[in-house]
């Protein structure tokens, strides 16, 4: 326990002797946008009106990864950052990707970015930080957004039966893979000196239980996922770097048609679980995405931003 000054309660400071790493202060930014704008161009007619949203949400010249970039969710976070002008690299286990990242590369070239595929494993953690070594040394040193996405949902099985190996299996992808993808990018955007976002993709399950899904280490490795970038928030918040999760609720993918191509009756079930009534669609996550990697979330580290039609709130 750390040293107080005074005796006990929440109320005490701590001694500034006593934390290793006291908080540095730092300006709150001034920026021309909205009210400031709106009394800049009454006072100086030669103020330039122009809306600043979209320009917040640019990342024109910054550099982007996204781990799971193969297909599903990834695939599409991996698209939104080519848009917003971010060179992307996915990286995904196949030695070669698949047919949709071929059309997305194709896509994503005609609207004048790119889209590059590396092969690699998450939760080999010198082969994933040698991959984002790699990345990094083809721009500079340069990695200003990271996307941890790759992830695996197990078996389905009891908690009483669920097999060792798999439970490691589980943990080695989400809880590891992510912490390994995280720190790799973090490295590089400390030694570059670079304010960049990395963002873990969590899920629901990490804050509430799927209801007749007996998927508990999936559950606990995305727990796990919160608490990594809640913990790696504050450890990089003095450099600038923010770190958040994003928790989406039921979306079909390759993931979860796994459950929903044996038993389509789910769909239905998992639908009547939020108030929306119905499951999510990957394009619904492009704009937190957008948000979470950009300038338009600069105050925002450490939280965990839940995209699920509503399901946690019953
Ligand atoms: N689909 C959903 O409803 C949902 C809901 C909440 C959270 N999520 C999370 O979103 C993320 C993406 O899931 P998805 O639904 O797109 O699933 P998906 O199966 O379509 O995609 C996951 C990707 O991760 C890759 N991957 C798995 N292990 C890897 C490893 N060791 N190294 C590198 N890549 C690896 C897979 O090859 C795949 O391309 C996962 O973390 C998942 O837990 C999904």
């Amino acid at each position: 326990m750390p040293a107080v000054n005074g005796t006990s309660g929440n109320s005490a400071k701590l001694s500034t002797s006593a934390v290793r790493s006291p908080v540095k202060l730092v300006p709150v930014p001034v920026k021309d946008v909205g009210v400031n704008a709106a009394l800049k161009a009454q006072s100086d007619p030669s103020f330039e009106v122009k809306p600043h949203i979209f320009e917040e949400f640019a990342l024109t010249g910054q550099v982007a990864i996204v781990t799971g970039g193969n297909g599903g969710l990834g695939l599409e976070f991996a698209i939104v950052l080519a848009e917003q002008g971010a060179k992307v690299y996915a990286i995904d286990l196949p030695a070669t990707p698949s047919s949709d990242f071929v059309a997305a590369v194709n896509y994503v070239k005609r609207l004048g970015s790119s889209l590059q595929y590396r092969s690699s494993n998450v939760s080999k953690q010198e082969m994933v930080n040698a991959t984002i070594c790699e990345i990094a040394a083809e721009n500079d040193g340069k990695i200003h957004v990271c996307v941890a996405a790759a992830g695996i949902l197990g078996i389905e099985a009891e908690c009483t039966d669920y097999p060792a190996n798999m439970f490691e299996k589980v943990m080695d992808v989400n809880c590891n893979g992510v912490f390994f993808t995280a720190q790799a990018a973090a490295k590089q955007m400390k030694q570059q000196d670079i304010a960049g976002s990395i963002i873990l993709i969590a899920s629901m399950s990490g804050s509430v239980t799927n209801r007749e899904m007996n998927w508990s280490p999936y559950n606990a490795s995305k727990s796990a996922v919160i608490q990594i970038a809640r913990s790696m928030a504050c450890e990089l918040g003095q450099a600038g770097i923010r770190v958040n999760s994003l928790s989406p609720g039921h979306i079909r993918t390759k993931m979860t048609a796994a459950v929903l191509d044996i038993q389509p009756e789910m769909e239905e079930f998992w639908a009547s679980l939020n108030p929306l009534g119905r499951i999510g669609a990957v394009h619904e996550l492009r704009g937190v995405i957008a948000w979470l990697a950009s300038d338009a979330s600069t105050f925002c580290t450490g939280s965990d931003i839940l995209v699920t039609g509503g399901h946690t709130i019953w």
